[in-house]
């Protein structure tokens, strides 16, 4: 991506029309005044709400939309929201459909973040992106491969920037990782664990009934381009939506993402070649309660040839530490985190934690350790924007094939036992053919 060009064309493109705009460093116009670049933010009530806090509290941004399909949160009082109702962002345009928003006020905003469920990461950001307006979305990046694909083409062709909020990514723990593999520590890594003792699952029958929809909450732009489903109280909305297909990634996508992260990133892996899960037979509702999932990456400079990679989740995770997986029988695991087994040592990252090393002997290489610096993983993205160039850490180029492992790992949970081979140049699962349909768009509502 040539951010460079872009900002130039933007600020020839914008140089018409400067009355009133403030042209930033980078040739980039932003629509306040004050230079300030102006933001809004879709789903605000959960880890929503803290994204907002957070781009806000950068100096140069000022929210300017906020947009939920529930009135409580949108008011300030959702889940995540501790203000009681007060108005947090005064003047701040509310909305309950971000097309509306994008609609009424598209010219005065300028970066957007997506907290919504995960099935509308998609068509929220896709609109932003249509629109020109630097992203912020959650993790994973979709929970469809197709959408994945789809956001990245899409930011590349807009020139914007990008970034998904896997924020450890950006903490000392994780950096430290990265530059101690890296530096060739332990060697090249031949295996990777990486467990989770969520269990973001259910096994069981689809809900029955209806409720009423509460008068707050607009359930037909909750639904979105998922399938129709009618409105069960305590179920879906708000944070239960995770444990079934039609709106979310169970266990693997809620904190897999966060925890395939390091790995997938310091040893510079593409997507898998294959997946296989080792879960229940599918209800095709609810994502299993626990399982294993095994994945066949291709090696890089930094793998081994013989390199693999096995998930636990639920009960599954942490893996019973027998002595086997690189670490003494005696460790006990950390409940969420990755095993890195190098040939000349391994690495325990706990999720959250820094890195530890065995044998005791791989602490004897370290001399003086060149700890990286703490970045704030919104700021990233932000200064980028600002700077007109630089190119965040989890932009989108680096969030979609990330996000698309992942859910290959979804998708083999529907066909346990059995290998999904995984064509990464066509999008493909070729030997067993209609599970491309779980690899398509999904809007059957016409949305
Ligand atoms: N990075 C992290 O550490 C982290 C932590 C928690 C959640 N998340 C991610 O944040 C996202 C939201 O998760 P959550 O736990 O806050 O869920 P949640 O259900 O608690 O909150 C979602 C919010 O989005 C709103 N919403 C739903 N559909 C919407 C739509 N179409 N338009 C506008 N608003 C809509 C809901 O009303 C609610 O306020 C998910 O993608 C999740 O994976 C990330």
């Amino acid at each position: 991506m040539n951010h460079q060009e872009t900002s130039r064309r933007k600020f020839i493109r914008s140089s018409s029309a400067l009355a009133g705009f403030y042209i930033l460093p980078s040739g980039l116009r932003a629509n306040s005044p004050n230079g300030r670049l102006q933001s809004a933010h879709i789903g605000v009530g959960g880890k929503g709400s803290v994204d907002t806090a957070q781009i806000a509290a950068h100096p140069n941004t000022q929210v300017v939309a906020l947009c939920d399909v529930d009135r409580n949160s949108l008011d300030g009082r959702g889940r995540k929201q501790k203000t009681n109702g007060k108005e947090r962002y005064p003047g701040a345009k509310k909305f309950q459909d971000y097309r509306e928003m994008f609609a009424a006020m598209s010219e005065k905003i300028d970066i957007v973040s997506v907290s919504t469920p995960d099935h509308t990461h998609y068509p929220a950001t896709m609109k932003a992106i249509e629109l020109g307006k630097h992203v912020y979305t959650q993790k994973p990046l979709t929970n469809n491969i197709a959408e994945a694909r789809t956001l990245m083409t899409s930011a590349r062709k807009h020139k914007v920037f990008t970034q998904m909020g896997i924020q450890n990514q950006s903490s000392i723990a994780y950096r430290t990782a990265t530059h101690f593999i890296r530096s060739g520590l332990i060697g090249k890594i031949s295996k990777v664990h990486v467990w989770s003792f969520k269990n973001w699952g259910y096994d069981g029958p689809p809900h029955k009934g209806e409720d009423p929809v509460p008068a707050n909450l607009d359930w037909n732009m909750w639904l979105g381009t998922a399938p129709e489903r009618s409105f069960v109280k305590g179920k879906y909305h708000t944070m239960d939506w995770r444990r079934y297909m039609d709106f979310g990634c169970g266990t693997l996508g809620d904190m897999g993402i966060h925890i395939f992260d390091r790995p997938f990133g310091t040893l510079d892996l593409k997507p898998p070649t294959w997946a296989k899960a080792t879960c229940r037979a599918t209800t095709g509702y609810g994502l299993p309660t626990k399982m294993i999932v095994d994945l066949g990456f291709k090696s890089t400079p930094r793998t081994t040839d013989n390199f693999s990679w096995t998930w636990y989740d639920g009960t599954y995770g942490p893996p019973e530490n027998d002595g086997n997986l690189g670490v003494p029988a005696d460790k006990k695991l950390p409940k969420q985190g990755a095993i890195f087994v190098g040939e000349g040592g391994s690495m325990l990252l706990g999720h959250i934690n820094g890195p530890l090393f065995f044998p005791g002997s791989v602490y004897d290489k370290l001399k003086k350790p060149d700890i990286p610096k703490k970045v704030n993983h919104y700021s990233n993205w932000i200064d980028s924007i600002l700077a007109g160039k630089g190119e965040p850490t989890a932009r989108f180029d680096y969030a979609a094939p990330l996000t698309e492992s992942v859910l290959l790992g979804v998708i083999a949970s529907r066909y346990p036992g059995k290998k999904i081979e995984w064509n990464t140049a066509e999008g493909k699962v070729t030997n067993i053919k209609e599970a491309n349909k779980y690899v398509a768009f999904q809007n059957t509502r016409n949305f």
